[in-house]
Order: structure tokens, then C-alpha cells, then sequence
């Protein structure tokens, strides 16, 4: 069974690229290599022992789309492709929402097109990426679906209208059957070492830029906020490690092509971890020092911001399993293998 994933070379893409062929299904990768290299393509090779299959375009470009539709007859799309750099959405709005929601449009358009004259007999079964993102600053902790969403940038504004945008096309075609993952802090790497994160910048994750600093590559890690009314006074946020993410995926795709049903739901592993406890636990998994500054809160930052993931368990039986420990030391094992990531 055919999954077409868009944007499949990134980060949380090549994961689920894996996950997916252990499951049985046969993932197909769209992506531009806008924010990922192709060196990632042999990797997934080498770990999957088998060949992968590229389409290399732009998901705005709909008729292509179309054609990539009809040529694989993908049982599911997951749309991964996208910006997700939230500095360079307040400084670049119109970039976002060209390709973030005219991606969607785009894609939207062409399964729909491709479902209505018949050319893909398979029913449209959508997964998506959003984020938690979408929840702003939230009222309290752990936070459940139906709290209410607004944003405190383009990025998560953008992710606010693909959100309602599927919405609608749910109520106008229920035949679409929509699974919308929000994620909330992606962390961590395959076990192999042999693929991760690799920020073509200055890393808007926390994640690779403690490991960064760990490696030597930067001096030291800025801790944006240091009274918060949190434990330790720092941010803290929900780290779920990438392979869980990827499960989530295939669980969200199984519920959808068997169930049948729309759905939303947080991934998250329900604890909340501050900036310090990961800059130990980056320690710890490294055994490096990483040098830390306190510096002032950054806008639009929130205190706390963690997920109730019982309803991702109630209906896809789906719930994170590794540990901040085994977080941190696939990060290291990846970002220590790899320094420049997959630029050699
Ligand atoms: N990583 C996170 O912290 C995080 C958190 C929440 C949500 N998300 C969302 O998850 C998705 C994947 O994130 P990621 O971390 O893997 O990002 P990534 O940048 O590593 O992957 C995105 C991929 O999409 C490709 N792409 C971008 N625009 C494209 C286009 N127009 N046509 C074809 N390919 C295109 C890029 O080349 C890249 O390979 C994104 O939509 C992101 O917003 C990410």
C-alpha cells in the first residue's frame, strides 16, 4: 500500500519514512529539498535495506501533484512539507503563507481533483502535520484538544488556517477521512545515528542547539527566561522523541484507512520538561559540559506548555514510549556522528 509523503526528506518525514516500511506500507517522498538534503535518501537505504522512491518538485505545483497522485495511487498522504522556522515567519509572513497554505491548497486541489475523475480509486485519507502551536498561550497545563486555538505568529497562523481549511472540507466532502497530528516538541533521532535534525541555520529548536554546543559548535546555549513561574524558573515544554512521533503516524494512517474516521489529536508525551533538565539530560547522554546563559524572555514565548495525550491512546491506541535519557542520547549519537549534519 502506497503512502505519498510530502516533504518525506525532512526531519520528522525520513522518521516516518522508516516507521511506515516496518508496518508493511510502501512510502513514496515528495519533497524539494527546499530544508533537507538528499544525501538523507541513502540513508534511508542503508537502514531500510531498499531502494527509495523520489518525486523532486514543489508541492504548489498542482498539476505535477496531480500526476504523482495518479502515477503511485497512494492509499494516504501525509503532508509534512512546509516552513516551520517561527523567527523567519514574523520576518517573512508572506513566504508562510504561500507555502504553508498554498501547499495545502495545492495538494488539497489535486487529491480532490484526482479523487472526483476517478483516476485514484482510493477515498482521500489526509494526515497532517500541525503543531501546538495552535494552542498560543494556553490557559493552563496539560493542555486537551478542545482548547482554544489562536496564534502569536505567521507560522501558527498558518497552521490555524490549513486546520480550518480541512475542517471545512470535511463538512463539504465527507468522504474525506482527516487525521490532524499536533505535535508538540519533536526531539531526539533514529537509533543508527545515520539520520536526524540538521538545521540548515542557527537551530529554532532547542534540542540541536544544546547538542550543537555539546559538539563545540557554539559557545553556549541561551536560556531565554530564567523567572518563569515554572520549578526551576525556566521554560518548559513537552520533548517527544522523533521515533515516537513516527509511530504516531503510522497509527494515525492505520485508524484512518480502517476506522474511516476524522480526527484530532495532540502528540505529546504528557510531561512537561524545563530548559535546564534538558541541557542536563544533554549532559549526562554526552558527557560534555554545555555552557548556558540566562538571557531575557523572548516575545511570544510561553511559561509552560505540555499535552494530555489520552485521547491520541483512546482512539489510536498510539502513546510515547522512549524517555528524555534515550532522547538525548540518540541526539548526541546523531549530532556527534554527523557534525555538519548532511553537508558531510
Ligand atoms: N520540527 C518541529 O519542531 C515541528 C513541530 C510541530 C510541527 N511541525 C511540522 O511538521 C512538518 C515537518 O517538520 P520537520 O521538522 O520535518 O521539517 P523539515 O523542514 O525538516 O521538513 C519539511 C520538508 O518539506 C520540504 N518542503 C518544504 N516546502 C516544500 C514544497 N513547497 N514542496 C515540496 N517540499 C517542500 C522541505 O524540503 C523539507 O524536506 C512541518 O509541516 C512542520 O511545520 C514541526
Amino acid at each position: 500500500m502506497n503512502i505519498l509523503l510530502t516533504g518525506g526528506a525532512g526531519y520528522i518525514g525520513s522518521h516516518t519514512f522508516i516507521a511506515l516500511r516496518e508496518a508493511g506500507f510502501e512510502p513514496v517522498i515528495l519533497d524539494n529539498f527546499a530544508n533537507s538534503h538528499p544525501v538523507v535518501l541513502e540513508r534511508l537505504e542503508r537502514i531500510t535495506g531498499r531502494p527509495v522512491t523520489l518525486e523532486r518538485g514543489d508541492v504548489l505545483d498542482t498539476p505535477w501533484v496531480e500526476a504523482v497522485l495518479r502515477r503511485h495511487q497512494p492509499a494516504g498522504v501525509v503532508h509534512f512539507a512546509g516552513d516551520k522556522a517561527v523567527g523567519e515567519s514574523v520576518a517573512n509572513p508572506l513566504k508562510y503563507f504561500h507555502n504553508n497554505i498554498g501547499g495545502a491548497v495545492s495538494l488539497l486541489r489535486a487529491m480532490a481533483a484526482v479523487f472526483a475523475d476517478g483516476s485514484a480509486p482510493a477515498l482521500p485519507t489526509l494526515v497532517f502535520s500541525s503543531s501546538a502551536t495552535v494552542y498560543g498561550d494556553p490557559a493552563s497545563v496539560p493542555i486537551t484538544e478542545d482548547f482554544p486555538r489562536s496564534h502569536t505568529n505567521p507560522y501558527g497562523h498558518s497552521k490555524l488556517v490549513i486546520e480550518d481549511m480541512l475542517s471545512a472540507l470535511r463538512v463539504a466532502s465527507p468522504a474525506w477521512r482527516i487525521g490532524v497530528l499536533r505535535y508538540f516538541n519533536p526531539a531526539g533521532a533514529h537509533p543508527s545515528g545515520l539520520i536526524g535534525e540538521d538545521p540548515a541555520d542557527i537551530p529554532n529548536n532547542l534540542m540541536p542547539y544544546v547538542t550543537q554546543v555539546a559538539v563545540g559548535q557554539r559557545p553556549h546555549v541561551n536560556v531565554f527566561g530564567g523567572d518563569y513561574p515554572t520549578p526551576d524558573g525556566t521554560g518548559v515544554r513537552d520533548y517527544i522523541h522523533v521515533q515516537d512521533l513516527a509511530a504516531g503516524h503510522v497509527a494515525a494512517l492505520q485508524a484512518l484507512l480502517t476506522k474511516g474516521e476524522s480526527f484530532t489529536v495532540n502528540l505529546g508525551t504528557g510531561r512537561g520538561v524545563s530548559v535546564l533538565e534538558a541541557v542536563r539530560a544533554v549532559e549526562k547522554a554526552s558527557g560534555r559540559l554545555v555552557p548556558y546563559v540566562i538571557a531575557p524572555r523572548r516575545a511570544g514565548d510561553v511559561a509552560q506548555c505540555y499535552a494530555d495525550p489520552s485521547l491520541a491512546k483512546r482512539l489510536l491506541g498510539w502513546e510515547a514510549k522512549h524517555t528524555l535519557e534515550q532522547m538525548c542520547a540518540d541526539a548526541w549519537r546523531w549530532q556527534s556522528g554527523n557534525p555538519n549534519g548532511y553537508r558531510g
